[in-house]
């Protein structure tokens, strides 16, 4: 029988009394929001009103089964929400077998985890992956359990506490684009279920998937070329646009939208406190376009936000989104329907390594400048490496005219092809042609030159590089997440191409086991790995202390007599003065008196840079004078 009660009856009827003033006064704020957007998705649906029902009704039972302690942290975090914006939120980001072999291993890393002043872990997907070849577990088996070789749901439980005792926020990946090929949902479909064959895009022939290819882009070109893979126990083809196990969902279907809201929530009751919203571009299909930043994409974003500020309002949403500059705002939404808290700043982190490859800050300058600035209570995401690709073609934009070649320059360099010269090695990922780029793979430290150094000076220099690149993510205004392993200059693990399932995805170059030894010269001020890790802490000690540097204080970019150097203003009063160059240069300081935020000595006037040196400085404030 149909329910004529109302959205909100529903979400209340599983609630216990003592529950239901803060729900009601929380859905009321989401209200207009949530039906909206719902209502643009599938209110044309005849079943849209008892849908919806049953959506507020399992929200509900999920609300009710919130645990005491996570509605004490939702409720001070309503009460404050920009928390995850100050200069003393610092994010790190590994997979688990390779960090701490298991989740428990994880919690025994807290340790390191806090004398970095890390208040932030994204632990790599560790849900019940697809079983065999996973794409590092993002192809997931089950949104419910823990991937039995990382260990239990209870594991996850106690990691969660223990994280949550030691000031540290889990986020996780909640991969919402698609589910592996051994996922109930898509074994259910194989099996003959209508219903969920319609979790997914499947097409009889190849006359819609081949009009669909006339636009769309691919994201392995070469590994997994196409996005439709052909199903047999279907009979029909289905859309695939990452690995042929990872199948997309279809999120025209309200069931799918159900289904993934109610497995964010169950994550949520787990302890997760962040979700990081995995290939949030593509949720959304449309013939004749790139079926990327489809606006019914942010429409189901935004009903997401909506829900998750209903039962969990301290948690937070953050967009993978890796989009040319210009497509990244939309991510947070607007102040009327807010979208992601946290949004991956790739354009940022590519023309970083682009301004290190050309010696020149052009592209870094161009992207500061299409940068606006944040809406109240969110957060660019800034970073110098991380698990996936460095993709160059969000860069397009920026890169003007001869844009693919340029790209392609920078790219070859950092595949430090022999005889080129460079100091750089890495690979090129999945370039379909030599003038072309795609993505460069490597670890930082192996990117910037430490790997091929063999002197002194070479060393130092590579050292420059890599406290560059993280005193850019550090002060820029943002969220800044360390890639495991570079805080200690870890380098390439080569081990991939051995593995058959592997070689052919050179991402795992940056995925190497964590490094004890080098763990263990983390003090040891003569040491490569020391150097960088004291250089580091100090980067992040002197952020911690500096207003300025939150993510929502004011940002601009003084002019420099060259493109060599980048001089990044934070409010008035802090400078980042980098020298992205192996020549020596000079900067005019603005009037006034600058204190090196790092060693405390004053400077004023014009200031030399080293080869890629940077300088931390804070304006003196002008002494008081006693009146005469
Ligand atoms: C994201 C992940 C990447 C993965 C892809 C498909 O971009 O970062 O590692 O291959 O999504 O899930």
């Amino acid at each position: 029988m149909m329910s004529i009660r109302s959205p909100l009856a529903r979400l209340l009827a599983p609630l216990p009394t003592h529950l239901r003033d803060d729900a009601a006064r929380r859905y009321a704020r989401q209200e207009a929001v949530l039906l909206d957007r719902l209502g643009s998705l599938y209110g044309q649906r005849p079943d849209f009103l008892p849908w919806l029902g049953d959506l507020m009704e399992s929200v509900g039972r999920l609300y009710a089964a919130r645990a005491p302690e996570l509605r004490r942290q939702d409720a001070q975090r309503e009460a404050r929400p920009d928390w995850f914006a100050s200069q003393s939120m610092l994010g790190y980001s590994a997979y688990v077998q390779r960090f701490g072999a298991n989740l428990q291993g994880v919690a025994a890393r807290i340790a390191h985890l806090r004398e970095l002043g890390v208040t932030y872990l994204h632990l790599l997907p560790f849900l019940r992956a697809r079983a065999g070849e996973s794409d590092g577990g993002f192809a997931v088996a089950s949104f419910e359990e823990v991937d039995p070789a990382l260990g239990s749901n209870a594991d996850l439980l106690a990691l969660t506490a223990q994280l949550r005792a030691a000031g540290i926020s889990l986020c996780s990946d909640l991969i919402l684009n698609h589910v592996a090929d051994d996922h109930a949902w898509a074994l259910g479909a194989k099996a003959g279920d209508p219903l969920l064959r319609d979790f997914f895009h499947t097409y009889p022939d190849r006359v819609q998937p081949d009009r669909y290819e006339q636009t769309v882009g691919q994201v392995f070109p070469q590994a997994a070329p196409g996005n439709f893979t052909f199903v047999p126990e279907l009979q029909r083809w289905v859309w695939t646009t990452f690995y042929p196990y990872q199948w997309d969902l279809n999120y025209a279907n309200p069931a799918v939208f159900a289904a993934m809201a109610g497995a964010m929530l169950g994550l949520a009751n787990k302890g997760i406190e962040v979700f990081r919203l995995d290939s949030t571009a593509f949720l959304w299909k449309r013939e004749g376009t790139d079926c990327m930043n489809q606006p019914e994409a942010h429409s189901l974003l935004q009903a997401l936000r909506a829900i998750a500020a209903i039962v969990a309002p301290g948690v937070l949403l953050k967009a993978e989104a890796i989009v040319p500059t210009p497509k990244l705002p939309a991510y947070f939404g607007s102040d009327a329907a807010p979208e992601c808290h946290i949004a991956y700043h790739s354009s940022l982190m590519a023309a970083g390594w682009g301004a290190l490859a050309e010696e020149s800050t052009d592209l870094l300058q161009q992207v500061i400048a299409a940068t606006p600035p944040l809406p109240p209570a969110a957060s660019w995401l800034s970073y110098v490496r991380c698990h996936d690709d460095i993709g160059w073609n969000v860069l397009l934009n920026e890169a003007g005219a001869d844009g693919p070649a340029r790209l392609a320059r920078i790219a070859r360099f950092f595949a430090g092809t022999p005889g080129s010269g460079s100091y750089a090695r890495g690979a090129a990922f999945q370039s379909s042609s030599a003038d072309k780029a795609h993505g460069s793979n490597g670890m930082a430290a192996s990117l910037a030159g430490l790997e091929s150094a063999t002197t002194v000076q070479e060393q130092e220099y590579a050292l420059r590089r890599l406290l560059l690149l993280h005193g850019l993510a550090l002060s820029f205004g943002a969220l800044p997440v360390l890639y495991m392993g570079d805080e200690l200059g870890m380098t390439n693990d080569y081990s991939y191409t051995q593995r058959a399932d592997r070689a052919m995805d050179s991402r795992w170059l940056q995925r190497p086991a964590f490094d004890d030894s080098l763990l263990a010269w983390r003090h040891d001020g003569v040491s490569a790995s020391g150097r960088l890790y004291l250089g580091l802490r100090q980067l992040i000690d002197a952020r911690g202390r500096l207003p300025a540097l939150a993510a929502a204080a004011p940002r601009s970019v003084l002019p420099a007599d060259t493109p060599a150097v980048l001089a990044l203003l934070r409010g008035d009063a802090f400078l980042n003065l980098s020298n992205f160059s192996g020549a020596s240069q000079r900067f005019t300081l603005p009037a006034g008196e600058w204190r090196n935020s790092l060693d405390g000595s004053v400077l004023a006037g014009t200031v030399g840079l080293q080869p890629w040196h940077m300088l931390w400085l804070e304006r003196e404030q002008e002494q008081k004078r006693e009146p005469a």
